[in-house]
């Protein structure tokens, strides 16, 4: 398998209406991106957009099927407040869930604050690419995909049809 990430793109679509309209700084986008570059990432995409269900799938869409982004986090919308709706458009645009991806998510988050019961976002695969949501706020966004992170590397290699098998050292 790879000896390392380089090379593996990414793009980070954050659903805010006040930050589409300018009106409030994307802290938690701006924070994702730093973070994956200096994991050694590659960006590719970066966007803000508002809180609605056609736009977020058109953006999902169009980043794995024209874009071929390989991995794509999106921040905001995940909570239980009528205008979130992440979760739902990420349903509908992705072929198969990976639920521990949400899971171990949910659950370090619980270990910070009872407030993660509260996020519902999902993850999943759509074609080759690995499609992830966090929640909105700058530090639940980077508590999240701290849990995860760590076993994405092998998770894009095995969603792009990596053979190698699993558990196997590198050095072998
Ligand atoms: N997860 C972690 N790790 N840390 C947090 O502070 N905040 C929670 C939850 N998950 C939080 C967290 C809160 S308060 C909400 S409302 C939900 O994420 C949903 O956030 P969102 O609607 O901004 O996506």
């Amino acid at each position: 398998m790879p000896s390392d990430k380089y090379g593996y793109t990414f793009g980070v679509l954050t659903l805010s209406d006040k930050g589409s309209r300018g009106e409030r700084e994307d802290t938690s986008g701006m924070m994702l991106c730093d973070l994956l570059r200096s994991e050694g990432y590659v960006q590719q995409e970066y966007e803000v957009i508002a809180d609605q269900a056609d736009l977020i799938t058109d953006r999902l869409s169009s980043w794995v099927d024209e874009k071929e982004i390989d991995l794509i986090l999106t921040t905001g919308g995940t909570g239980v407040a009528p205008s979130d709706v992440t979760p739902e458009a990420t349903l509908s645009v992705i072929e198969k869930q990976v639920p521990g991806i949400a899971e171990a998510m949910r659950a370090a988050s619980l270990q910070v604050t009872v407030n993660a019961v509260l996020s519902r976002g999902v993850a999943g695969i759509r074609g080759n690419s690995l499609i992830i949501n966090l929640p909105g706020s700058k530090k639940a966004a980077r508590e999240n995909l701290e849990a995860v992170l760590p076993a994405l590397q092998h998770a894009l290699y095995k969603v792009k049809g990596g053979k190698a098998d699993c558990g196997v050292p590198k050095s072998e």
